[in-house]
């Protein structure tokens, strides 16, 4: 275990298993229609990889890259598109990949944002969700773990843009982040 996590959250065996069923589940419901993956960079990299893995139907993907968070542990609440999607996906059926809905503020923005630009369907598949920090309500249709109101890392998480690369979800010590 990296000497900065306090405690493993979720193994890498256990993610292993929730992105096969989140996978076989999206397979199942899209088997037949088109499906466009849009991955939220940089948090949702390593979840996308792993998840399109599973998904045994004809998709597509592209990406977005997103911020709100700046450097520090808490959103800043304003939300910047550094880049947009490639195409466009009017008529498709969007299904947008997230590592973590929190405050919703990220995916209150986004759905918003790109719902203007009339997708067939628009739809969340999040691999973590903590619903205890919520500020603006978000409908997630795909979840893989409810987590209490840890700081968590690793998996494509960061704290100040370091330890995405841990194959685990970890809690971080609080000593790390504390000012
Ligand atoms: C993090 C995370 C989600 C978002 C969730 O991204 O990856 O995208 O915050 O927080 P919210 O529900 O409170 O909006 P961040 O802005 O840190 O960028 P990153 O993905 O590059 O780390
Ligand atoms: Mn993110
Ligand atoms: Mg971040």
């Amino acid at each position: 275990m990296h000497q900065d996590v306090a405690e493993i959250l979720i193994s890498e065996e256990e993610i292993r298993a929730k992105v096969k069923e989140l996978g076989q589940q999206i397979s199942r419901d899209y088997a037949g229609q088109d499906l466009l993956l849009v991955g939220i960079l940089r948090g949702a990299m390593l979840f996308m990889s792993d998840l399109m893995r599973e998904i045994d139907i004809p998709l597509n993907i592209d990406f977005m890259v997103v911020s709100s968070y700046g450097s520090g542990t808490s959103t800043s609440g304003e939300v910047r598109v550094l880049k947009d999607l490639d195409r466009g996906i009017e008529g498709r059926n969007v299904l947008l990949i997230e590592d973590i809905v929190d405050t919703g503020l990220t995916l209150n923005y986004l759905t918003k944002y790109l719902a203007n630009r009339h997708p067939k369907s628009l739809k969340i598949c999040t691999l973590l969700n903590k619903p205890s920090r919520r500020q603006i309500e978000v409908k997630v249709d795909y979840n893989g773990f409810i987590i209490p109101d840890k700081f968590v890392v690793g998996y494509g998480l960061d704290y100040n843009e370091y330890y995405r690369n841990l194959p685990y979800i970890g809690v971080l010590k609080p000593e790390i982040y504390r000012e």
